[in-house]
């Protein structure tokens, strides 16, 4: 049934006779509630939970072994010849230097903190220790250890690594959103922060859990400050509950006061000693001459005189020192100079042939460099790999095999503590990391690239002495090193907050969250805090009152962007489920269409094939339906590809697309919003999926107030003014301007669909992505029909549109007259939803 139609039929009757009893019209428009709202959320749904956390596990759960059960079998364990040549190498790990000072901690105090340099076992032995002291002091039954890891892709490999050293004898598993491998006798479990957390948010106190070893604390991530404090709090109820912070050596002194002086161990690390290469060193090496900046030319003769002070004592010729000054003063990476070192390293003789890791800021670089350093040593014996956290498992695996050959990888700083390849003898460290900024005052999120810091400089050098004497190259001067940051600003800092203010409400109704955010390690900053919170109520997830709405709690419980949340919601109830998935789907994704530099043309016409009027979520949503088809088609994996490079729509992101969109379902699902029978989706939930006008009124309803007007030529005459009988025209541009409903003056992305529009329905656009380059640029727009404004868009909406009027047609002075008749009626509208959302 169409929504609008039936608005806009109830619009009549507005005329005629007030507002009419919307509550028929909602018995039409929403399903009733798929079972019993809201049981606890399990964290995944294709996983059973990680314990036994609801009665119907613990039910199930019938105790396999006993304590002496468990000893015998692993007493039997150790006394097989493959796991005692496993230990003998674990035992060569620094790690075991600690093993009974870490382990006489641990039973003193409920909390320890462990220092030690990558590679040195704390993450793949410590939980052992853990396991294996308790298993043999007869109380196997009773421990169940969660290991928290800051990435999936981590949480997996180090599983199986763990796993794989005790003979896979079912004690080790992990958990990550949406995917899970465990049994009943998994007693060591790696997970991602946001598994717990979620666990921890759905009511869960862990009563089952013996032990969580946080991982990586000192990378400082929202989660990870987030669940410090959640388990700060959860300590003081929890009394069996131990907890391991594991850290490498980055400021852990911070974590030794937040837990009023918990005991920090150190494990003395083993590293083989690396030669450092400066820039200043590597350039009169492999005699490279860059491109030549654009820059002034008085400002550069300034700075090279600077530079040459500053390398006078190391006897550098002019053209070399000119080289290093246009390499610093350039503002893109040199993916030749990158290529000219790998070359370098794999021609010189002396090298002894092994691992390059070269860090890099991200995956598109990660190409380029690929691309670059490919044809630089072509003719080598040479692989070459990427490493990020977005390949799919078996490819970053790949990156661990052995090999004979020179093994490059090209990597994101996932390679800098959490993923440790031993064979790696070189580092090429290009000293720059993509960041997340956020101005809490105009709402801007930037990925902006920035940097790293001195911290992070060492770790990565660190990489290259692991198993043998190692180089690192660095692609910035000693004393570009010495200016860097010593630490990393918290990211808690440097993001918007209505995540996690939601989450902590979600938890602790009763609490203050800003009060609450204040006991994190580093508080955020209150105009931050404020700001999240004005969002929560402009999505309406918390109430003026500052309670949480039955909308806020299920978005809070939906592992996903809460304004993406809320568009399921919305998509559930007005029944165009599967477009909403796929929507929110691929706007947590990357790009569907690709965009080469060097195929600019064809692929904006490729996209402009699939152009859905005025949307280009709705465009992305075409283009993953024509693709998908051909799958349920059975077409061949060859036809679907070639369909893929004809089209400029990248496979990474369609299978990406498809993996969250049954993530997203089965939430629904795990939150009761959907029987699980509608796993995956059924017709019923579907039956408004081709509504063009209800889908656009939904990416509304999700993303409002990320809302910008357009300011038409012939409508610039202002409503107010009209009012006051001072009728003036002013001067009209003759473009298109367009207008954030909040700060000011925005430009729509050039590879938008609407992007020269001239034939707007209305002159109102939604959007998701905001962001500052040149100009503030809007991304992923769509067109907003005006009823779907009026009805999901806040009582702020009705001034909007009455201000955008046209003025001269009598149709709008009619429909003007009748905006306090729609407030009650949108209001009254609002106030029905929210009850079927009780
Ligand atoms: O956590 P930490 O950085 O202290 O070290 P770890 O991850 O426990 O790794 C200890 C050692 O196990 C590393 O030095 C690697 O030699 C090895 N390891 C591996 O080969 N493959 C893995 N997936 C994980 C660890
Ligand atoms: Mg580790």
């Amino acid at each position: 049934m169409a929504v609008m139609r039936v608005l806009e039929g109830e619009w009549a009757k507005i005329e005629d006779n007030g507002p009419p009893d919307m509550s028929s019209v909602l018995r039409h428009l929403i399903p009733a509630p798929a079972k019993a709202p809201l049981a606890p959320a399990p964290p995944t749904l294709d996983a059973p939970t990680m314990g036994p956390s609801t009665n119907r596990k613990r039910r199930e759960k019938v105790p396999l072994r006993t304590n002496d059960q468990i000893k015998r079998d692993f007493e039997k364990l150790c006394l097989s010849e493959k796991y005692a040549k496993i230990f003998s190498e674990r035992q060569k790990l620094p790690a075991f230097t600690a093993k009974e000072d870490f382990l006489k901690n641990l039973e003193a105090h409920k909390v320890v903190v462990v220092v030690g340099e990558t590679g040195c076992g704390k993450t793949t032995q410590l939980p052992q220790f853990i396991l294996d002291s308790l298993i043999l002091s007869g109380r196997g039954s009773e421990v169940s250890i969660l290991v928290t890891q800051p990435r999936r892709i981590s949480a997996i490999s180090v599983a199986a690594r763990v796993s794989s050293e005790r003979l896979d004898d079912g004690s080790v598993g992990y958990a990550i959103r949406g995917e899970s491998k465990r049994g009943q006798e998994t007693k060591l479990l790696f997970c991602t922060t946001g598994v717990v957390l979620r666990r921890l948010g759905s009511g869960d106190t862990l009563q089952d859990i013996s032990h969580i070893v946080v991982d990586e604390v000192h990378e400082r991530s929202v989660d990870g400050d987030f669940l410090l404090l959640e388990l700060k709090e959860l300590l003081k109820r929890h009394h069996r509950l131990k907890v391991v912070l594991m850290s490498a050596t980055i400021n852990h002194e911070t974590f030794v006061n937040y837990f009023n002086g918990a005991p920090l161990l150190t494990i003395p690390g083993f590293t083989h000693p690396v030669a450092d290469r400066y820039l200043e060193d590597l350039i009169p090496l492999i005699h490279y001459r860059p491109p030549l900046p654009r820059s002034n030319k008085k400002q550069a003769e300034d700075s090279q005189r600077a530079l040459r002070e500053e390398l006078q004592t190391k006897g550098l010729d002019d053209s070399s020192i000119i080289a290093i000054h246009n390499i610093i003063h350039s503002d893109r990476i040199d993916f030749q100079l990158v290529a000219a070192v790998v070359h370098h390293i794999v021609t010189t003789p002396s090298n002894k042939r092994g691992g390059i890791l070269i860090f890099l800021p991200g995956v598109q670089e990660i190409r380029q460099c690929i691309e670059a350093t490919r044809s630089a040593v072509a003719g080598n014996p040479i692989d070459i790999l990427p490493l990020h956290a977005n390949l799919s498992n078996d490819e970053q695996r790949r990156v661990f095999l052995k090999t004979e050959n020179w093994k490059i990888i090209a990597a994101t700083n996932v390679a800098e503590t959490s993923i440790t390849i031993d064979d790696v003898i070189y580092v090429i460290d290009l000293g720059k990391v993509k960041e997340t900024q956020y101005d809490p005052d105009t709402s801007l999120t930037r990925l902006v690239e920035t940097w790293i810091t001195r911290a992070a400089a060492r770790q990565r050098r660190g990489r290259a002495g692991r198993t043998q004497p190692g180089i690192c190259y660095k692609i910035y001067t000693q004393k570009q090193e010495l200016e860097m940051t010593k630490f990393p600003v918290p990211e808690i800092l440097r993001v918007p907050l209505e995540n996690i203010s939601l989450t902590v409400k979600a938890m602790r109704e009763e609490e203050d969250v800003k009060l609450f955010l204040s006991r994190a390690i580093n508080p955020p900053q209150i105009v931050a805090m404020e700001r999240a919170w004005s969002v929560l109520e402009e999505i309406g997830a918390v109430d003026e009152g500052g309670r949480l709405t039955p909308l806020g709690r299920h978005i809070s419980m939906l592992p996903v962007d809460l304004r993406l949340a809320k568009m399921l919601i919305l998509g559930t109830i007005f029944q165009c489920l599967d477009p909403a998935l796929t929507i929110a789907a691929s706007l947590s994704s990357k790009p569907l269409f690709l965009n080469p530099l060097d195929k600019r043309d064809e692929a904006m016409k490729a996209k402009a094939r699939f152009s859905v009027a005025g949307s280009d979520l709705l465009t992305d949503l075409r283009a993953y339906d024509d693709c998908a088809r051909l799958h349920s088609q059975g077409k061949s994996h060859g036809e679907i590809r070639r369909f893929c490079e004809d089209n400029f729509i990248s496979p990474t992101t369609m299978r990406e697309i498809t993996t969250l969109r049954l993530e997203f379902l089965s939430s629904l699902a795990d939150i009761g919003f959907i029987p699980s029978s509608s796993v995956p989706s059924t017709p019923s939930l579907n039956t408004n999926s081709k509504n063009t006008n209800l889908l656009k009124a939904i990416i509304l309803g999700g993303l409002w107030p990320r809302v910008a007007r357009v300011h038409l030529p012939q409508s610039a005459i202002k409503f107010d003014k009209v009012q006051a009988g001072t009728v003036q025209r002013e001067n009209t541009a003759r473009e298109f301007k367009i207008y954030d409903l909040r700060e000011g003056r925005v430009f729509l992305h050039p590879g938008s669909v609407l992007f020269g529009e001239t034939a707007w329905k209305a002159p109102f656009l939604v959007y998701f992505h905001k962001y500052m380059s040149s100009k503030v640029f809007l991304r992923d727009a769509t067109e907003v029909p005006l009823y779907a404004l009026l009805l999901f868009g806040g009582t702020v909406s009705v001034n909007h549109i009455a201000n955008s009027v046209t003025v001269g047609s009598r149709d709008n002075w009619v429909k003007l007259k009748a905006w306090p008749r729609i407030g009650i009626l949108v209001n009254h509208l609002r106030r029905l939803l929210d009850a079927q959302l009780e």
